[in-house]
């Protein structure tokens, strides 16, 4: 069949790479994709959110099914556009419908989900600007430090996490007012929870379920976990402290909840869900979730799934996810990410990159690259994945490292301790 993937970054060259060995696959295309995705499928330049223009390339190119990379076309409604349409609505779409979205989409949307399905999550109250005060009482009846969330998209900055009480509520009033736009006009006010946080992905049709590799990655820009948050500096599969016991608690409270959840609300999702999670005390909670895949989760979980993905994606379209086993690598899989210097904040793009041909021993993904001329050149703040296998962590993370100082660009950034705290 052919398969037409949204999206152009590292998470979206890792699944063009696991969807390209299936032997289901006449035509792998990608939209927009990237330097790396030219490697295992055709690049198509049509923007992930143009539904118009990606609706008129599948009918023309026949293709069969849309798999759905990144948040924004998820939210925007690219599943509804696909199945309102008399000649789309055949095309298997892999992603939840708009509504399902918004588990991500808004963060109001998805503390009211898990309070009704008696989800664990922190302790929350929606604030908009008709009862600011109350927010401001909620505040006061929390502990530091103190956390505010932009209810809608805010590309992944829309966290604040404030250890004073005089400044959270500075910053309460500055959201509400537009800080992030129309995303923050309802801020979620939160109760910080404490502990270690972990990924944990599923693929559903909205009643069934299987639940793919768990990873943790590594969201700050410098080593130890300090300084800005980025889009995220590594990742790693599997989480030691996610023990059987520990994945137990969270399949019986989180995911069955979730998506029977989804089921009985009649909520039209087939496609991943994230479960963004924190382990406070061997108890799982969920910070958050996503409608997709997490990046740079992605590129390590891609290496320890080892069933056909496309087999999946058909069970989720034919309802028959119950009967699939995930089978799942025993190695080590982890991901170093490769940044342009000033990376989160500003940085200069148009560097070449070279050695990447060099790399023997680990699997290239490309993040934020383009090609220009005859050169792979930078095009982002995080550049290349760098994913590997091994026997243990160290092993993978030697391979890593090493081909991250073989690839080299101008001003090239990467973090050493990816996997620092786990056992
Ligand atoms: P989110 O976009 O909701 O995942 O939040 C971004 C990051 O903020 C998370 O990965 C956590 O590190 C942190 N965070 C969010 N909510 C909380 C919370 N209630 N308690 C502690 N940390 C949090
Ligand atoms: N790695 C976190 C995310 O994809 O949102």
């Amino acid at each position: 069949m052919n398969i037409l993937l949204l999206g152009s970054g590292g998470r979206e060259h890792a699944l063009a790479w696991k969807i390209a060995q299936s032997p289901k696959v006449d035509t792998l295309f990608i939209a927009p994709g990237n330097a790396g995705t030219l490697n295992v499928g055709k690049n198509v330049n049509i923007k992930a959110d143009d539904f118009e223009a990606l609706g008129r390339f599948a009918i023309d190119n026949n293709v069969q099914m849309v798999v759905v990379g990144p948040e924004d076309p998820l939210v925007k409604g690219v599943y509804d556009y696909f199945k309102q349409d008399s000649e789309l609505c055949t095309i298997t779409v892999i992603g939840p419908s708009a509504f399902g979205a918004q588990l991500e989409g808004s963060k109001d949307f998805a503390k009211q989900f898990m309070m009704r399905h008696n989800i664990p999550t922190a302790r929350y109250l929606s604030v908009s600007a008709s009862n600011i005060d109350e927010g401001r009482a909620f505040l006061k009846s929390l502990k530091a430090p103190y956390v505010l969330k932009a209810d809608g998209l805010a590309a992944g900055k829309g966290v604040l996490i404030i250890d004073n009480l005089s400044e959270a509520e500075q910053e309460l009033d500055n959201m509400i007012g537009g800080k992030f736009g129309a995303s923050s006009a309802t801020v979620v006010i939160e109760e910080f929870l404490s502990g270690i946080e972990c990924s944990v992905f599923v693929l559903t049709d909205g009643k069934e379920y299987v639940i793919l590799p768990e990873a943790k990655d590594y969201k700050r820009i410098g080593e130890g976990d300090k300084g800005l948050n980025t889009g995220g500096m590594g990742s790693i599969s599997p989480v030691s402290f996610v023990t059987e016991e520990f994945m137990n608690k969270i399949e019986t409270r989180i995911i069955k909840p979730t998506v029977d959840g989804l089921h009985s609300e009649n909520i039209c999702y087939k496609g991943f869900i994230f479960f963004g999670l924190i382990n406070v005390d061997g108890e799982p909670y969920v910070i958050e979730y996503n409608a997709r895949m997490g990046d740079p989760e992605t590129e390590s979980v891609m290496l320890r799934l080892k069933n056909d993905i496309v087999d999946l994606f058909v069970a989720v379209e034919d309802g028959t996810l119950g009967s699939i086993r995930i089978e799942k690598d025993s190695r080590y899989a982890v991901t170093v990410m490769l940044v342009s210097g000033g990376y989160p904040e500003a940085y200069e793009k148009g560097k070449v990159i070279t050695g990447l041909s060099n790399v023997k021993d680990s699997i290239v993904f490309h993040a934020g690259t383009t090609v220009k001329e005859s050169d792979t050149v930078t095009s982002g703040g995080r550049v290349i994945a760098v994913s590997s296998y091994g026997a243990n962590k160290d092993e993978a993370l030697k391979k890593s490292f090493e081909a991250a100082t073989t690839i080299d660009f101008e001003g090239k950034y990467f973090r050493r301790d990816i996997g620092f705290d786990l056992k």
